[in-house]
């Protein structure tokens, strides 16, 4: 028999683990610690062959994984990693493309240009807008805003591809208190800084005060970026986007909105009320990895100018074909030249799940986050606290002073999270302590959040 190959082994170990993720415990078993040790030791000097290396990795790392592709992880916003963009995903690995450039990687390139035309479409956004294909929403609010801060300066009469921010005329940024903290990171990367932007008030769901915006906006003339988002991280809310476009509109501002999941509230027409307004915006941030369920990692840089998009990252040099001619290059959108061929898997997934399963997920994501909290919400020392418009749900714990409903809560999170039936974690929400869950993988059915209610129930009761 001849010796299993790396490739076949991985296959093999791969398919067993998907099969049974359902019987797993919800979150790994293992901590960094005990990795450390699984996979520690010295440097190795002497090679091995691959297929036993493989084997290794598989088992030392078994207990440290968190089964987030099932149906009992609610962490963070995690997608499902689904069977059909990991399985274009390993293709990719295996094919080894370099998506930096048409010519260096032609099916890769136009794997991504065609996907863009359909995400564009699925998202209703405009068709003639560039797409960039980043490695999450972190990067994809970077070029994003690259390209907004750009254009913006580039109205004032300055050009910062060429002549940078030192000396630039002054640009404001306006953003909601309760925006992800990646979009600040993002202001960081670009120099822009994060104290310098102007906070505007939000409410209590984190929604950003238009008329507020409006009035600032309307202070400070001159170039201006506002960012608004599409899905707050732990509630899940909407800014008032048509109400912040017409300021943005008076003003001659950039709308930058953050989707990282929001966003493809706009392939479901049953949000229509909640999610129209947003093709309003100049550019919008999303993930492929949270609610179009690819595996890690993928994000899309969408600009409603192209040109300014490409200006802001494009990249040339003598040794590579030129794109001038060419509608799209993967390398023109995104801030890498040598990168993952993110398009083949973005391709699979679209191809797999249609407009209309994109639709049905994100409509039933939505409402089994509404089961939930109508499961919890009469419940005993359970608050539901955020409006459930989406697929996040926001919990409190306990009764009595906010400091002892906040140990109840931190409590409740730790001995749900010990029980490893279902997992969630928590934040801080509006100075008080909450767990947030967030209904976001594909195999998810009504069954999985009714074990999600009595797990949370349990742990309710197991703290008293
Ligand atoms: C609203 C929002 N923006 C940005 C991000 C950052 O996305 P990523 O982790 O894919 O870079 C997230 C991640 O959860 C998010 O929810």
């Amino acid at each position: 028999m001849t010796p299993q190959g790396p490739l076949e082994l991985a296959c093999e170990l791969a398919c067993r683990y998907r099969a049974a993720v359902a019987g797993r415990p919800a979150a790994a078993t293992a901590g960094v610690e005990e990795m450390n040790e699984r996979l520690g030791g010295p440097t190795p000097e002497a090679g091995r062959p691959a297929a036993e290396v493989i084997a290794q990795l598989a088992a030392a790392t078994e207990p440290g994984l968190m089964s987030s592709t099932g149906a009992r992880f609610f962490g963070w916003v995690i997608g499902a990693s689904h069977e059909a963009g990991v399985a274009a995903d390993w293709l990719a690995s295996a094919w080894g493309q370099n998506a930096g450039n048409h010519v260096g990687a032609p099916a890769a390139a136009q794997a991504e240009a065609v996907t863009a035309r359909w995400l564009l479409d699925i998202l209703r956004l405009p068709a003639a807008a560039s797409v960039g294909f980043t490695t999450g929403a972190t990067m994809a609010n970077f070029a994003c805003l690259a390209a907004a801060r750009n254009a913006q300066m580039r109205r004032a009469g300055w050009d910062v591809e060429l002549a940078g921010l030192a000396g630039a005329p002054p640009l404001n940024v306006f953003i909601g208190d309760d925006a992800h903290a990646t979009v600040f990171c993002a202001l960081r990367y670009l120099g822009l800084g994060t104290a310098t932007a102007h906070r505007i008030a939000t409410d209590a769901q984190g929604r950003m005060d238009a008329k507020m915006l409006a009035a600032r906006l309307a202070a400070a003339p001159g170039p201006a970026i506002v960012i608004a988002q599409a899905g707050q991280i732990n509630t899940g809310a909407f800014d008032p986007v048509k109400d912040i476009a017409a300021a943005c509109a008076r003003a001659g501002a950039w709308l930058h909105v953050d989707g990282a999941f929001g966003l493809w509230a706009r392939a479901e027409p049953g949000l229509a009320a909640l999610a129209d307004g947003l093709e309003l915006a100049d550019s919008w941030a999303t993930d492929g990895h949270k609610w179009l369920q690819l595996p890690y990692d993928c994000g899309f840089a969408i600009v409603r100018d192209a040109e300014a998009h490409r200006r802001a990252m494009g990249i040339s040099a003598s040794y590579l074909p030129p794109s001038d001619a060419l509608d799209y290059d993967p390398s023109q959108f995104v801030p890498e030249l040598s990168r993952r061929a993110r398009g083949f898997a973005a391709w699979a997934m679209l191809q797999t799940l249609g407009r209309s399963g994109i639709a049905e997920m994100v409509r039933r994501h939505c409402a089994l986050a509404r089961r939930l909290a109508a499961r919890l919400e009469d419940v005993a020392e359970i608050e539901v606290l955020n409006d459930v418009v989406l697929n996040q749900v926001v919990l409190a714990f306990g009764s009595g002073p906010q400091e002892a409903r906040d140990a109840r809560t931190r409590a409740v999170i730790a001995r749900l999270q010990h029980d490893n039936v279902c997992f969630a974690g928590g934040a801080t929400w509006h100075e008080r302590q909450v767990m947030r869950v967030s209904v976001i993988s594909h195999p998810l059915l009504e069954d999985d959040i009714d074990r999600l209610a009595g797990a949370i129930v349990a742990a309710v009761r197991a703290t008293r």
